[in-house]
């Protein structure tokens, strides 16, 4: 009988795969011995395969590329790396090894541009596309940027009162964007994305307050789709929408030339993943290529801003398998030397799935378990894989130490868990008062800290040294 965990894998995939295989009974992950790593350092480990950043963006330049071939499409592709997804000086480093752009979510990101600008990583050619609802901080930081030379900065206006806001701070003439709120997919909450502007209210909008005003000149549009770039009916649909909309805009505003398709690439998380990314890219070409012949008017530079896909792939964590707990005749609970909920918040979040496989013993036999996390929260828990219902891992032996790999782990964990202090999208942490009564039944309020600095959080990602 074949009974072994490799023998499980082997059933239910086809192994090895590109990037994992297994050397001596141990996995390997892009050839990165794991069970040496663990002699070294100990876990629980997180780490960050830095080339995978720079494979993953060759890929889709390549994709885009051959697409702009394929369908004489004469316009250029621009890459943009969505730096909410994982802000470290070290991802970033990697990242603009391959001539990209970068896209901005909110004030603190600017200041690590001006950083990457003064190493000499970013120069005034490289597109800063500046997303997100944007306070006074982070509108003055826009405003600086542009006033320092950087034309390329272009802020993408998210809601009706940016335009005058940036108006005011940036000196002379300057290039935005306008982001459409996407409807959502039938299923969600609510009908409309709160991010950008709603689909009838662009062409009004660029009539009453960019036409003509000598200060501003449309560039770009700008569409992200929440659920990401799929091929299903709902993408397609709100694509094509998207297009109507470029295409009237495009009609009445010359400057228009250029179209952002966001983010939303996926990341492979199951051995069982299959997207055909290079299928997706040709297609996404055609169709803005036939809309826009159809009515004429010139087809747009496309940007890309991919998080996930840029940097997701680069990350792991590896846990030990401390003890087992058998709660009842079913539920055997390995759990783990850490805490999904600070280390992978996103499996507890929004219960995204990782890839997830032991780093030894794959001879041994194998049994269904829970994994728990160390806090005591009852909901610190992982219990099924992308591609089945339930985790399966080689038995638990208290004389056989057993590690776990989560991989692809290198979107959003960081900020998201908070590492070292981090905020998702670097929205500071405000200020906290603590507040008492004293003994005459008077409010007392006292700081106990300050909101956190842009320092504070470029320090955290490594910026002090540069
Ligand atoms: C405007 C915008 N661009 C790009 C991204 C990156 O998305 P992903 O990490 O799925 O590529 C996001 C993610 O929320 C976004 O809001």
């Amino acid at each position: 009988m074949n009974t072994k965990y490799i023998d499980l894998i082997n059933q239910s995939f086809y192994f090895p795969q590109e990037e994992f295989k297994l050397e001596n009974n141990h996995l390997q992950f892009h050839d990165i011995d794991l069970k040496q790593l663990i002699e070294t350092y100990g876990a629980p480990l997180k780490f960050t395969y830095l080339p995978q950043i720079s494979n993953n963006i060759n890929r889709a330049k390549t994709w885009f590329d051959n697409a702009i071939k394929k369908h004489n499409y004469p316009a250029t592709y621009n890459y943009c790396y969505c730096t909410k997804s994982s802000h470290f000086k070290h991802v970033l480093n990697e990242a603009l090894k391959n001539d990209i752009h970068i896209e901005t979510s909110s004030a603190f990101d600017i200041d690590i541009v001006e950083s990457l600008k003064k190493a000499g990583k970013i120069t005034d050619k490289t597109y800063v596309i500046s997303n997100g609802f944007k306070r006074s901080q982070y509108v003055t930081n826009i405003a600086r940027l542009i006033n320092d030379g950087h034309k390329n900065c272009i802020p993408i206006i998210d809601n009706y009162e940016e335009l005058d806001l940036l108006s005011e701070e940036i000196k002379g003439k300057f290039k935005v964007g306008i982001r459409i709120a996407s409807e959502e997919e039938p299923k969600f909450e609510f009908y409309t994305s709160r991010l950008g502007i709603g689909y009838k209210n662009i062409v009004p909008f660029y009539k009453s307050q960019i036409q003509d005003n000598k200060k501003v000149e449309l560039k770009m549009l700008h569409f992200f789709i929440n659920t990401g770039i799929r091929d299903n009916a709902y993408y397609w649909n709100e694509l094509l929408k998207c297009l109507k909309v470029y295409i009237s805009l495009k009609k009445i505003c010359p400057t228009l030339d250029s179209l952002n398709i966001g983010g939303g690439f996926p990341i492979k998380n199951s051995l069982a993943f299959e997207f055909d990314y290079e299928y997706m890219v040709d297609e996404i070409i055609n169709q803005i290529k036939i809309a826009c012949d159809e009515a004429d008017v010139e087809v747009p530079h496309i940007f890309t801003e991919f998080g996930s896909f840029t940097v997701g792939e680069s990350g792991g964590a590896i846990y030990e398998v401390l003890y087992q707990k058998q709660q009842n005749d079913r539920e055997k609970w390995n759990m783990i030397n850490s805490s999904f909920i600070t280390t992978l918040p996103d499996t507890w979040a929004i219960n995204k799935r990782f890839i997830m496989l032991p780093v030894n013993r794959w001879n041994d036999s194998y049994e269904r378990v829970l994994l728990g996390g160390l806090t005591c929260d009852s909901d610190d828990y992982y219990n099924s894989e992308q591609h089945m219902n339930a985790i399966y891992l080689p038995k638990y032996n208290k004389e056989k130490p057993l590690y776990i790999g989560f991989f692809n782990t290198g979107a959003y964990q960081e900020t998201i868990g908070g590492f070292g202090g981090l905020q998702h999208c670097l929205i500071p942490s405000p200020k906290h008062i603590l507040i008492d009564k004293d003994n005459d039944g008077n409010i007392t309020t006292e700081l106990f800290s300050e909101q956190q600095k842009s320092e504070d959080l470029l320090k955290i990602l490594g910026y002090h040294e540069q």
